[in-house]
């Protein structure tokens, strides 16, 4: 059975992609530190895979206890490579902490896998790269903008990173993913996203708001040029997501890659507007989510969607579920946490 590293494993996408994972048949061990996650989470895991995960409690960016850690599971396959910060505003309020976490972490990891004879890494990447692209859908082959934020430049650097380490050695390949706006959650409702505090992302502040735990939601303008006026995004539901992580883990394993550095759109090719979302939410639930129109958020991206040719046609992956289907698995785990809080 293959061995697979998953860093962040108990965040939002990492703990999906362990339970895709483990319904193939790997062996997971999950490094995470837990800034911004709960050890919970493994019960979650367990309870839908019969499975719990290896757990290790470390900062990715402790090259030392990596270093051990990679002594102690001495035969890992690959890597995915999640544990990073995500949160847009706070890194340009405290860009030296991304900075310092999202780029050293990386450059752990790659320094400690020649050494412990691991050459395969997945690195999450984001559709931020591209920032406003001036053809949409946006394929990968689109130019990379100057980043908006902290946060996205850790994303810009990370590729390079990483492309410049593969190109100096050629004991290393990896798949480059880049995400466009994961949401939903697994239809057991037992995993879904738990973002600490006030929710800096759409869907859970919907849901937060559907639920009564927020007053109002705050649309961030209506005055861009869409067709409703409010921002567009590729929303993707987050099992869709960890799916690919799956296959593009098994294509490195099997030596199908064409490149020792492959970069991937992880979209469904469809834009949907902000108020498209709350309509669609409001449509599938039955509840009414109270919002009111406020100013543009500052750095915000018009409009963006997925060109996903490139993921469908070499990855044979693309992304099922209806954005329905999503948005109820969003509010059964949000149904999920209240019941949760009831009971304690
Ligand atoms: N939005 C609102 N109200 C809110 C939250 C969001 O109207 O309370 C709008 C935003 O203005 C945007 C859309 O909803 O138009 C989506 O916003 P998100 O914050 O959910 O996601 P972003 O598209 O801003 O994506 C950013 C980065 C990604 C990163 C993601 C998750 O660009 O790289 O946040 O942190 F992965």
């Amino acid at each position: 059975m293959a061995k697979v590293l998953v860093t962040g494993g108990t965040g939002f996408i990492g703990s999906h992609t362990v339970v895709e994972l483990q319904n193939v048949g790997f062996e997971v061990i999950i490094v995470d530190n837990l800034s911004n996650s709960n050890i919970d989470v493994l019960n979650g895991i367990e309870k839908i895979t019969g499975i719990r995960p290896a757990f290790e409690n470390i900062d990715c960016v402790d090259y030392v206890s990596m270093d051990r850690m990679f002594d102690k599971y001495n035969d890992i396959d690959a890597i995915i490579h999640f544990a990073a910060f995500k949160a847009v505003g706070e890194s340009v309020e405290k860009p030296l902490l991304y900075y310092r976490n999202n780029l050293i972490s990386l450059v752990n990891l790659l320094q400690l896998m020649p050494i412990h004879k691991v050459k395969n890494i997945v690195f999450s990447s984001s559709c931020t790269v591209y920032g406003q692209p001036d053809i949409l859908p946006v394929t990968e082959e689109a130019p990379i903008k100057i980043a908006l934020s902290p946060y996205g430049n850790t994303k810009q650097i990370g590729e390079e990173i990483i492309r410049d380490t593969i190109h100096s050695n050629p004991c290393y390949q990896s798949i480059i993913l880049r995400y466009f706006n994961p949401i939903g959650a697994h239809a057991s409702a037992e995993i879904g996203e738990l973002p600490n505090g006030v929710p800096n992302n759409l869907l859970p502040f919907v849901t937060q708001t559907a639920i009564g735990l927020r007053k109002q939601l705050q649309v961030f303008g209506n005055d861009y040029n869409t067709p409703d006026g409010s921002c567009i995004r590729d929303y993707i539901h987050v099992v869709d997501l960890a799916k690919a992580h799956v296959i593009a883990v098994q294509r490195m394993l099997n030596e199908k890659t064409t490149s020792r550095v492959e970069t991937f759109n992880l979209g469904t090719g469809v834009g949907l507007s902000v108020l498209e979302i709350i309509e669609n939410f409001e449509k599938v639930t039955g509840v009414k989510v109270p919002y009111r129109i406020v100013d543009r958020r500052e750095g915000d991206i018009e409009k963006v969607w997925a060109d996903p040719t490139y993921a469908n046609d070499v990855l044979g992956w693309s992304a099922n579920e209806t954005v329905e289907e999503t948005l109820r698995s969003a509010w059964a785990w949000e149904l999920n946490l209240a019941q949760r809080a009831q009971a304690e």
